[in-house]
């Protein structure tokens, strides 16, 4: 190879890098809001929005706050709203998920009532927010968690959910074969229309931390006979493999941030889109370093994001969403 006398190669890639206009041309990932998903909080009889305390900026919101956050997120063009509820009352089953009108049931149908043809409609199907244990299905005998029971109140809940209009139900309890008993439930119900988000690879992580404030979660423990352990990549492969075979139209990697290398497996392999979440957690750590003026936040914001999808993420969800696609409208202006 030829070099100038400095030792300089003739490829330079600084070139690229030069002008704003030019890194603007040679960008190889870009965010839109179509491919940002917004979570929400409903707390059940709430007469004005609570904050938490763990992720500022965040709220639980009464049924008409939500209604004008899924507005605001149709408004900003966002791809979709991923709904999550606290009921008043829960007991050992999670009644209240299946309860036509438990909170979440009413927010769906609020929800696509205000959005829906502008915007997916998303819901998390899981029992952790109605069982007075906190756990994500129901107990046996021996306290431990009763996987093939909980099936049967999954595939009730997902009926509800598509009952009240729900676009897009994400299972997020990793009961093994919860995708394929959902699904078949919904198919002898006629509802074939309605689509399945698989969190395949959910790991038992501490970044779930500031979301067991945002739905008062009742868990004493923790959930690692369930969720993924964070030292395995591999097995991320299987929940996939097999969500996909179960029929799941969309996989997801939870959390994002700590677990880049497994999205990027995922990305490279799944037949299906494939989401990634970035959990309460990554937002809180953000939220605090900024806060702090520790990091410049919009900045550490956007690169996080960034990195999500540079890592093969088809769609993000982000607490961020909003703010998010405010931000890209004002660039794009
Ligand atoms: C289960 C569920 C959880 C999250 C999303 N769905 C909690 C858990 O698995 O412990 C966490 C999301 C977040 O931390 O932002 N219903």
């Amino acid at each position: 190879m030829t070099t100038t006398p400095g030792g300089v190669g003739r490829i330079r890639p600084r070139r690229l890098r030069a002008t704003p206009a030019m890194r603007r041309l040679v960008a190889q990932t870009r965010l839109s809001p179509a491919e940002l998903v917004l979570p929400v909080f409903v707390h059940e009889g709430l007469d004005e929005p609570r904050p938490i305390a763990a992720m500022p900026g965040v709220v639980q919101h009464t049924r008409d706050s939500l209604r004008r956050a899924v507005a605001q997120a149709a408004e900003a063009g966002l791809g979709g709203v991923m709904l999550f509820a606290v009921p008043r009352v829960r007991d050992a089953v999670g009644s209240q998920a299946t309860a036509p009108d438990g909170i979440l049931n009413l927010a769906i149908a609020d929800a696509v009532a205000e959005a829906g043809d502008a915007l997916v409609v998303q819901t998390d199907l899981c029992l952790d927010e109605f069982t007075d244990h906190g756990h994500c299905g129901v107990l046996a005998a021996d306290g431990s968690v009763d996987n093939d029971g909980t099936l049967v109140r999954y595939a009730d809940m997902a009926l509800a959910q598509a009952e009240a209009g729900a676009h897009l139900i994400g299972l997020s309890g990793m009961m093994d074969g919860q995708v394929g008993y959902v699904r078949d439930a919904l198919d002898e119900a006629g509802r074939t229309d309605v689509a399945l988000l698989a969190y395949a690879a959910k790991y038992a992580s501490a970044f779930y931390g500031p979301f067991r404030e945002a739905v008062e979660s009742q868990l004493v423990g923790d959930r690692r006979t369930y969720q993924m352990d964070p030292a395995n990549r591999r097995e991320a492969a299987l929940e996939v493999q097999l969500d996909v075979q179960e029929g799941a139209d969309v996989v997801m990697v939870k959390p994002a941030l700590a677990y880049l290398d497994v999205l990027a497996d995922v990305a490279a392999s799944s037949p299906v889109p494939v989401a990634a979440y970035q959990v309460s957690g990554e937002y809180a750590m953000l939220e605090a370093a900024a806060a702090n003026g520790w990091i410049e936040r919009r900045r550490a914001i956007f690169e996080s994001v960034l990195s999500i999808r540079r890592a093969g993420a088809d769609h993000v969800l982000t607490y961020h969403a909003l703010e998010l696609a405010g931000w890209l409208a004002e660039e794009n202006r």
